[in-house]
């Protein structure tokens, strides 16, 4: 499949990026409904990775002090295995350099720890519980 990235352009583009992040943490993996959705998504930047007119994955970034921290990275079901997560995380990336951020880092899943690493992540210190399921903090240095 060929899948394009873009920030939101529409209120439509946030209410796909909402239900992807529900069908998949809240539905799927069971987070609280109440924890999904919190204040930083209103000063976030939100990706959606499409297919064709479909909406199939999303993503956000945070600005902090470091550089970027991003979450809530979610490629739908049927849409696994196929690129999409690499691609949203690769349009992320390019436009943090493009920003001149030096450091992202983001909290990962320990069952997707190796899907991060590929794109050069390392994870840093001990295993700790975020919503019931094992997270590590992983850190990516872009160069200057
Ligand atoms: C993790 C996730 C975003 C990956 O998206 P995806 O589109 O399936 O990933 P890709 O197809 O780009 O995968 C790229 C590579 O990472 C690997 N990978 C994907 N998901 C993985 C996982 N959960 N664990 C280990 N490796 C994984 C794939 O094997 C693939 O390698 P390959 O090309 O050699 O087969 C997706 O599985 C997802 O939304 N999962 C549920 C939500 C979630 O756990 N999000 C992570 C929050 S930290």
């Amino acid at each position: 499949v060929t899948i394009a990235v873009r920030t939101l352009a529409s209120p439509e583009d946030w209410e796909a990026a909402k239900a992807i992040r529900f069908e998949v943490f809240v539905d799927e993996q069971h987070v609280p409904a109440d924890l999904e959705l919190d204040d930083l998504d209103a000063m976030a930047r939100h990706w959606l990775a499409w297919d064709g007119e479909t909406a199939v994955g999303t993503a956000r970034a945070v600005r902090k002090d470091f550089g970027w921290k991003i979450g809530r990275v979610a490629v739908r079901r049927d849409w696994r295995g196929r690129g999409v997560g690499q691609s949203l995380m690769r349009a992320i990336m390019d436009a943090a350099r493009r920003a001149g951020v030096r450091e992202l880092q983001l909290e990962s899943q320990t069952h997707a720890l190796a899907f991060y690493e590929r794109l050069g992540f390392v994870a840093e210190g001990p295993e700790f519980d975020d919503a019931g399921i094992p997270h590590r903090l992983m850190r990516l240095a872009l160069a200057a």
